[in-house]
């Protein structure tokens, strides 16, 4: 657990310092995974509690960070409580805080001494309360009232996990058996979604190595359904890597799928759920702003645009997100969003739909993005949304889905006034 205290502490003040968790994806050890995603999650209230351990503030990130754990893992994992402290102590000591160890010792202790006082101080502090930063707090109370405590709180769950039955190889109903056979427990959520209350490791999923199944956000798997695909098809997704959404159309009709993605190494995942899946799609590493270098020249029948933004609507998977971002970001995204719809809205033929989407909650790259591109074309037509659950396609996140935005655009055909 030292050992492992050490690194998250290193993972977390790397993100306090600007760098993306991305890199490390790859991580193996499922205890540095956990310590780390749960420090950040929580990281609000924990610094608000460290204030007031060390009033004067405490003089290394590096040792902030590895307080940081010591109290999450206090705070919200079952280890003893003793061991905790203990090998904080001796991370204190690896990491090189000779000086401080006492320090640690002490104020791990004095957390559980006065945990409750310590907590209700924290959270009187917003940062303290939702652990975000103060500007997107602010932010989605001035864009949601009320309802931005439900997604700030959704923020600090852990991430549900959703699976989507590969129609083509397997029927539903086979697949709830095949479930109930490994004592695998789900909740059918409409019109087709299995969520796993308690999620499993996918290599214990019936079936999975052979593509009867996929993990994929109940909230993204409207997209292949909005966007309606029929049999001889051409459709483009635009920003296919890792592949889930552009798989799931191929599973709904026979279409013939271009699949580009600009990170050629993404591109390489989508194109192996493709093969386990047992489907086919024309896979092209290329920008999709720039169509001349890869386009054919024939028109598609239906496009998805599942653009590039700031992931604040599935923050809880990306703990270190809402650290990285920073409110000038949004406009930067707005902007080569609008770049993306622009260069793609020409390659969609007449007749046809783009379905635009986000996994953000923030307008700026949702109704603002598509207003904008409203007021820029003459030939687009909003679509209503059938079965959808939200009207303006804000879908806010619960505990059973991530935070998505969808908007269904149609071209008007030539003859349309
Ligand atoms: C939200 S992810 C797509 C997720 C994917 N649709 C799925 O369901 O698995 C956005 C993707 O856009 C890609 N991207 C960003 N800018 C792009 C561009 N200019 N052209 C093509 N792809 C781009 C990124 O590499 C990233 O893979």
């Amino acid at each position: 657990m030292r050992i492992a205290q050490a690194t998250s502490a290193r993972r977390v003040a790397e993100v306090l310092a600007g760098k993306s968790l991305a890199y490390a994806e790859g991580e193996t050890d499922a205890v540095v995974r956990d310590l780390t995603s749960g420090t950040l999650r929580h990281l609000g209230t924990l610094r608000a509690v460290i204030v007031q351990l060390a009033p004067r503030g405490v003089a290394d990130p590096l040792l902030e960070a590895l307080l940081a754990v010591g109290l999450y893992q206090l705070q919200h994992t079952r280890a003893a409580t003793h061991a905790i402290v203990d090998q904080a102590v001796a991370a204190a000591r690896n990491l090189g805080f000779e000086r401080a160890a006492g320090f640690v010792n002490a104020a791990l202790r004095r957390f559980l001494r006065e945990r409750d006082v310590l907590l209700a101080t924290a959270r009187r502090d917003p940062e303290g309360r939702w652990s975000h930063p103060r500007w997107w707090i602010d932010h989605l109370r001035a864009q949601y009232g009320d309802a931005a405590d439900g997604i700030l709180e959704v923020g600090a769950m852990h991430p549900p996990m959703a699976l989507r039955v590969n129609r083509r190889r397997i029927e539903p109903e086979a697949y709830r058996r095949l479930l109930a056979e490994q004592a695998i427990e789900w909740i059918d959520l409409p019109p087709d979604t299995l969520l796993l209350p308690k999620p499993v490791p996918v290599r214990r999923l019936p079936g999975f190595a052979e593509g009867l199944v996929s993990v994929q956000d109940a909230g993204a798997q409207w997209a292949a359904r909005l966007l309606a695909p029929a049999d001889g098809m051409r459709v483009l997704d635009a920003c296919a890597a890792p592949g889930g959404k552009a798989a799931h159309l191929l599973e709904l009709a026979d279409v013939q799928l271009t699949a580009l993605d600009a990170d050629a190494r993404r591109l390489e995942s989508a194109q192996r759920n493709f093969d386990r899946l047992g489907l086919t799609a024309r896979c092209i590493a290329a920008d999709a702003r720039r169509p001349d270098a890869w386009w054919d020249g024939q028109r598609f029948d239906r496009i998805l645009l599942d653009a590039p933004c700031s992931g604040s609507g599935i923050v809880r998977r990306h703990p270190d997100a809402r650290w990285l971002r920073r409110p000038t970001d949004l406009a930067g995204f707005a902007a080569a969003q609008g770049a993306l719809l622009d260069a793609l809205w020409p390659l969609l033929g007449a007749g046809g739909t783009l379905l635009y989407v986000t996994c953000s909650v923030f307008s700026e790259e949702n109704s603002g993005v598509i207003s904008a591109f409203l007021a820029r074309h003459a030939d687009v037509r909003p679509m209503p949304l059938e079965g959808f659950p939200a009207a303006d396609g804000r879908l806010l996140p619960t505990a059973a889905h991530d935070g998505f935005f969808y908007a269904l655009l149609g071209k008007n055909d030539a003859h349309s006034p």
